[in-house]
């Protein structure tokens, strides 16, 4: 539980902060789908003597990617397989992907959607007649497990009535582990090796946002799934709506940072997700164009995407552009294909694909019709239905604008970059692909760094897990955690560090303005320290202009990679120079801290990689197209905690699963 907000204002940060330590068995790091999922299914295997804490930086009822809720489950198998998930999401990636992982997590993720439901998550469901069934109506029908069909959108995703999907998962997560295991509203900075132990977790350091005190939590082994990475590039929004990004504005890649900081290898950092969204208020496209069957038009009111011209740019691409369906960041390359021949905007007609629907229906499931395209807002996007709303757009007679937005960083949505993990304990896995501890067995979704594992976001090359996939991921992780700390019953986790040590750590930058925030009378000007908030505008406009922002198309070249490397290295050091007055700012000075390092490891990775793998995401306009002889291979890097210097590499891709 976590204290009620402060009475008036920020709560002032103090010198000394009250300490507080801890010492589990498993530690879980985030309280979003991932985490929620592993609290749920560590408990089933834990021993009587063995303990777990979560700790989440916000409520977990709220926390995260589903915070405002989602309309639609993304993965849920059903009747397909296994393997053609996994051809699904290597076609949409463009061929580099962990196979292993994908089909692992495909055999998986059906048994949470089948939970959420038994924990009250209306699902949408067909009628034999094939009418849509809504909210009380479908749980009447039956639960899938039970053999009832979902509303299937798209062939892997089906319609739920999901504003409170996140209040239903944490509540059963937090009832798994009980209250006194979670700690709510504490920042997790930094991971700690162990004294003893090369490569070992052994614990991590964070802060409550709401009292002034320290954690340092000793673990034998932890989950980090803090995930993605938003607002590191320049979003679209200004002013007021500068909050205002696609992904939750509070993941601030920390699930990358805190792993590589401490050497964990990362894989595809160069991936991005750059998503196509209703432009100003952020509104997923999904359900517009699988479940209304809605199209695109540009400027000219031409329906593009089926032009000779965008045929042709797409054979570019083959296999991954002529397939069935078109990888997601070529969906993107066309827009901006249109918009840069003069052709935009880009618009959704989505009155022509009402009028289509509303054939058929009388006039009563006409407006249930309508009301379900705004539900579809109203249930993750509520901002992009008051848009809706303060401009007079009634989606049945005025189409709206759709933009590719700022790039975001993630490993379970329509991206794939992360850590590098092992893979499962079977014998059609690769052995490249398993990562072994010192006792030799390899643990599933382990990172390089033993006894540290991640789900969700934090697991590169496997993307569309989605809100599903995460939660099943996270159980998966869970039993694995649990064997680790079984296996390793007689590790006794230990600290190189004093206790003062890392109080200064997580405190430094309150400890460096309370020394000079006398020193000017405007509390943000001081020539001895510089505030979060400047920190972000001048991460914002480096990627922006230099590292394949919004600002230049998404392109960037070797000589603005090398302009933008120089000023990331001198945000790192003006890092040390961070001030924070109050609680709130220290968590703002840490997460943009966290914010560079991601930053830093993408664009590492787009300066390494020599072709342009995502058309549409990103374009590295000295080596465009793609260059399937040189570079069908992962990228993986590594950061040397101990000196301080990156290693980037190839890493050999391995296909399993046939076309
Ligand atoms: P999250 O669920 O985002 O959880 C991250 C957690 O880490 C949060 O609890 C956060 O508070 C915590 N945290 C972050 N930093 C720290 C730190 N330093 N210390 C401690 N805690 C920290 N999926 C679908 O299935 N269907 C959809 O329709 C769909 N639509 C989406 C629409 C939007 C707008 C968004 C943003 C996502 C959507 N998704 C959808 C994707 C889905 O939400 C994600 O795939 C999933 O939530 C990822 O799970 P995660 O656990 O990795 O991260
Ligand atoms: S959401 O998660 O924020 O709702 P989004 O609207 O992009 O994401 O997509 C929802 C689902 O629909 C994802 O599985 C995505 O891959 C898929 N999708 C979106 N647009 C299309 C399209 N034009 N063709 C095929 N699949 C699509």
């Amino acid at each position: 539980m976590a204290l009620p907000n402060k009475p008036l204002g920020e709560r002032k940060a103090v010198r000394d902060p009250e300490i507080e330590e801890r010492e589990v068995d498993v530690l879980i790091v985030g309280g979003g789908m991932a985490a929620c999922g592993t609290a749920f299914e560590v408990k089933k295997w834990l021993g009587d003597d063995q303990s777990v804490l979560l700790v989440d930086k916000a409520a977990m009822e709220r926390s995260g990617a589903v915070a405002q809720g989602l309309s639609a489950i993304n993965t849920y198998i059903g009747d397909n397989t296994p393997d053609d998930y996994v051809r699904m999401v290597r076609n949409d990636l463009m061929g580099i992907v962990r196979e292993d992982l994908i089909f692992d997590l495909g055999t998986h993720v059906d048994d949470s959607v089948h939970l959420f439901e038994e924990w009250g998550l209306p699902v949408w469901k067909k009628t034999d007649d094939g009418k849509n069934l809504d909210g009380k109506k479908g749980q009447k029908v039956g639960t899938l497990k039970g053999g009832a069909t979902p509303v299937r959108t798209g062939k892997w995703q089906i319609m739920i009535n999901g504003e409170s999907y996140k209040r239903i998962v944490a509540e059963a997560a937090k009832l798994a582990i009980g209250d006194d295991n979670v700690l709510e509203r504490v920042f997790i900075v930094e991971l700690l090796l162990d004294a003893n132990q090369e490569n070992q977790i052994a614990g991590a350091i964070g802060f409550s946002v709401r009292e002034n005190k320290v954690y340092i939590i000793k673990c034998k082994t932890m989950m980090v799934a803090c995930g993605g990475a938003v607002n590191i590039y320049q979003p679209r929004s200004v002013g007021e709506g500068k909050g205002r990004a696609w992904y939750p504005v509070w993941n601030s890649g920390s699930t990358y940072t805190l792993a590589m900081r401490i050497g964990a290898e990362l894989s595809m950092m160069e991936n991005r997700f750059t998503p196509a969204r209703f432009k100003d208020g952020y509104g997923p496209v999904g359900a517009w164009f699988l479940l209304f069957k809605a199209k695109t038009l540009n400027g000219l009111g031409e329906a593009f995407a089926g032009s000779d011209a965008a045929k042709a740019e797409l054979e570019k691409y083959a296999p991954y552009g002529t397939a069935a369906i078109t990888p997601t960041c070529l969906r993107n390359h066309l827009m901006l294909f249109e918009m840069k021949e003069g052709r935009g905007p880009i618009m959704m007609d989505t009155v022509t694909a009402l009028a289509e629907l509303g054939k058929t229906m009388d006039k009563k499931e006409l407006k249930h019709l309508e009301s379900e395209a705004w539900e579809d807002f109203l249930d993750m996007t509520c901002g992009q239905a008051n848009l809706w709303c303060a401009t007079n757009t009634e989606p049945e007679k005025k189409n709206s604008e759709v933009m590719p937005t700022e790039p975001y960083l993630l490993g379970s949505h329509s991206g794939c970059c992360g850590l590098w993990t092992s893979g499962p304990d079977y014998d059609w896995v690769p052995e490249s692909y398993k990562i072994k501890a010192r006792n030799g067995k390899s643990y599933n979704r382990m990172t390089t760094v033993e006894g540290l594992f991640t789900a969700g976001d934090g697991v590169g090359c496997s993307g569309h897990k989605f809100s599903s996939g995460s939660h099943a991921e996270g159980r998966m992780v869970g039993k694995q955690m649990v064997r680790y700390a079984k296996d390793f019953a007689d590790f006794a986790p230990a600290l190189s560090q004093s206790k003062e040590e890392l109080v200064d750590i997580v405190y430094k930058p309150v400890r460096t303005f309370l020394e000079s925030c006398d020193y000017t009378t405007a509390i943000n000007i001081n020539p001895n320290y510089l505030k979060p908030e400047g920190m972000m505008y001048r991460l914002m406009k480096a990627t922006h202009e230099y590292g394949a922002g919004t600002a230049t198309y998404y392109q960037t070249t070797s000589k603005n990679l090398e302009i933008v490397m120089d000023l990331l290295a001198t945000m790192r050091e003006d890092c040390e120079k961070m001030a924070a007055g109050d609680l709130h700012e220290l968590m703002r000075a840490w997460e943009i801290t966290h914010r560079i390092w991601t930053a830093e490891s993408h664009l590492r990775h787009i300066q390494f990689r020599k072709e342009t793998r995502y058309p549409g995401f990103y374009y590295q306009s000295d080596h465009p197209g793609t260059d399937d002889e040189n570079w069908f291979c992962f990228v993986n890097s590594k950061f040397d905690p101990k000196a301080g210097t990156w290693d980037v590499f190839k890493k050999d891709y391995i296909k399993i699963i046939p076309d």
